[in-house]
């Protein structure tokens, strides 16, 4: 089955007008999950990735996952409120609402290449704000990578303005 298909959508979540788009089902079947895994991991062999950090709480499912697969560490930049030693800290949109997002100070040494990985972009709110975090704790945002792109929402190009590539693997409107 195509990585799309496997993926359930839900209307009015969380929010009415909100079509949520599920990845749950992806990561339940064994073959969808080898394939997000291995496309990513594939993508980014060659681009000389030091560590990568994944987004609370999606990119918490695949980042390990990848890290593992292209023999580089993980960072997680979490939710505010969440990590325990020193944080740098950048607020941000999302489609419904607003957040803070944090990442250990010294989770990254300087100059390293990072690879953000989230599940889904949709207005890049999120990733705009990890990009951020990544440059403040100095480090070099490489590129962002998601499993799910909603287009019409504007994200991927509001990243590539910022001057970050974005890698996707399907699209929904
Ligand atoms: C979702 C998704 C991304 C973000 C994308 O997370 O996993 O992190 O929204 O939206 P944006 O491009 O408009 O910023 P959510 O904020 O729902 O948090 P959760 O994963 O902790 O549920
Ligand atoms: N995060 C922001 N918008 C979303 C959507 N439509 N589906 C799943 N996660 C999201």
């Amino acid at each position: 089955m195509s990585i799309k298909s496997l993926i359930r959508n839900i209307p009015d979540y969380p929010k009415k007008g909100i079509m949520f788009r599920d990845i749950t089902t992806l990561f339940g079947d064994a073959e969808g999950l080898r394939e997000v895994i291995d496309t990513l991991a594939g993508e980014f062999q060659d681009q000389k990735i030091d560590v990568i950090a994944g987004i609370e709480a999606r990119g918490f499912i695949i980042g390990p996952a990848v890290a593992l697969a292209l023999g580089v560490g993980f960072v997680p930049v979490r939710k505010k409120g969440k990590l325990p030693a020193e944080t740098v800290s950048v607020e941000y949109d999302l489609e419904y609402g607003s957040d803070i997002i944090e990442m250990h100070v010294d989770a990254i040494k300087p100059g390293q290449r990072v690879l953000i990985l989230d599940d889904l972009i949709a207005t890049g709110g999120t990733a705009l704000a990890a990009i951020e975090l990544v440059k403040k704790a100095g480090g070099v945002p490489v590129s962002c990578a998601f499993i799910i792109d909603l287009p019409d929402l504007g994200g991927a190009d509001r990243i590539r303005n910022a001057g970050v590539p974005v890698f996707n693997m399907v699209e929904f409107e």
